[in-house]
């Protein structure tokens, strides 16, 4: 089958490789019909997530159609249309009984590299690095998808690829920051980054009934594109970030922040961001910590900091005097898929939204090397890339 594969620092490339085979009898195959690009691929793309080897295969938002079951597999049959959570859950160990599903103590077969780099594994993950396992991806024409029955969304009316491929990863991992922030009717909500999550984090905003919702980037499509969404923008190339937030706040400062940017942090005027880069370089910083500096400072006291932005190491100059002076809470994780899927789902259907508006480019698996570009560098108002197999 063709495969989008990793080779080294932005050196990704359609190859041919194996049809994946049923490994446990609780796999399925699944004929890939849709599937997408991530921020999250894009740490990738850009060597900052250790763990990767040559040649594997990358992409965790994906959806299709099963085309083989294994023997265990009750709940789904060939035929079947699935979205497929980008956390491999097993449905059965106590954190995916907790509905922690995305820190499932069994999916992680590499469970030594999780113990050593976190203090404790994590779950496997689709097309990410060894340290979650090293499962091969989805933006390939075919994936295996293992613990099938607990984790694929069955899709069972008209609704297209585009409305419902997204609750593989953006659309919860948006609703879980905002759910996380536990808003309140007279909250402002600010949240860091108007790439894919953040505009699931601005319509989620909407949808649990903030009182107000900023969004914050420098690229201004995605500010339009989340200002249609009902957020006020913040430039933060041409405005002062914290000025203006204290301003729509009556100098409080924001009730609830919310990071949508992770590890790789634009720099800024701030010094403190030029500090990252130069770290960064050096490798003496593993990831730069710009926007959660800036939401620790800027968030009103007693207030929630949400992180679904991606960090991957350790960070420098963190200020805990103003989190614990203030009393903040963090919270962050990657998603916990399944625990929103049947409400989201149920929301696409009842028309509450339609998560197709984030897509801007639709193009060929063959086109992937040039959509990580393009997609990085916020090319040709690229948002959100589809890909079909
Ligand atoms: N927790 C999870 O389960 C989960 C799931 C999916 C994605 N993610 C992570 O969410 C983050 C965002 O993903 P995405 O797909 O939207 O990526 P993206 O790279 O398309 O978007 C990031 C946006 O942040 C903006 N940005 C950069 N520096 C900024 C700054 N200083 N202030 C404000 N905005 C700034 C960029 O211009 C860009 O538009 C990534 O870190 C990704 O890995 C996490
Ligand atoms: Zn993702
Ligand atoms: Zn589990």
């Amino acid at each position: 089958m063709k495969a989008l594969c990793y080779h080294s620092k932005k050196d990704v490339r359609v190859e041919t490789v194996p049809d994946p085979q049923i490994q446990d009898p609780k796999d399925v195959v699944v004929r890939v019909t849709s599937t997408a690009i991530c921020g999250s691929d894009l740490h990738l793309y850009g060597g900052f997530v250790l763990g990767l080897k040559r040649g594997d295969v990358l992409g965790h938002e994906f959806m299709g159609e099963v085309v083989e079951t294994g023997s265990a597999v009750t709940r789904l049959k060939t035929g079947d249309r699935v979205v497929v959570p980008f956390t491999i859950a097993c449905g059965e160990c106590s954190q995916c009984r907790r509905g922690y599903f995305s820190v499932c103590e069994t999916t992680n077969p590499k469970r030594q590299l999780g113990d050593l780099a976190f203090g404790h594994s994590t779950a496997g993950l689709f097309g990410y690095t060894h340290l979650t396992g090293g499962y091969p991806g989805g933006q390939a024409e075919y994936v295996r998808v293992p613990h099938a029955d607990v984790g694929a969304i069955k899709i069972e009316n008209g609704l297209t690829d585009e409305q419902v491929l997204f609750l593989s990863d953006i659309f919860p991992t948006g609703w879980q920051a905002v759910v996380q922030c536990d808003v309140q009717p007279t909250d402002t909500v600010a949240i860091w980054g108007a790439g894919p999550v953040g505009q699931f984090c601005v319509r989620s905003a909407i949808l649990l009934g903030a009182a107000q919702v900023i969004c914050i980037d420098r690229v201004l499509d995605r500010l339009s594109m989340a200002r249609a969404g009902g957020a006020v923008t913040i430039d933060f190339e041409t405005e002062s970030v914290l000025d203006r937030l204290n301003e729509l706040t009556s100098g409080r400062g924001p009730d609830k922040c919310i990071d949508a940017v992770g590890l790789e942090a634009h720099a800024t005027a701030s010094l403190d961001s030029v500090y990252d880069r130069v770290k960064q370089a050096a490798m003496l910083e593993t990831d730069r910590p710009h926007v959660l500096r800036e939401m620790m400072y800027v968030c009103r006291p007693g207030g929630v900091l949400s992180v679904p932005g991606v960090y991957t190491g350790l960070l420098d100059k963190v200020p805990m005097g103003a989190v614990m002076n203030k009393g903040l809470t963090i919270r962050t994780g990657q998603t916990h898929v399944n625990r929103w899927a049947d409400d989201l789902l149920r929301r696409v259907q009842e028309g509450q939204i339609d998560p197709s508006f984030v897509i801007t480019h639709t193009v060929p698996l063959e086109e992937a090397p040039e959509m990580y570009k393009t997609f990085r560098d916020k090319e040709d108002g690229c948002v959100k890339v589809v890909l079909k197999p």
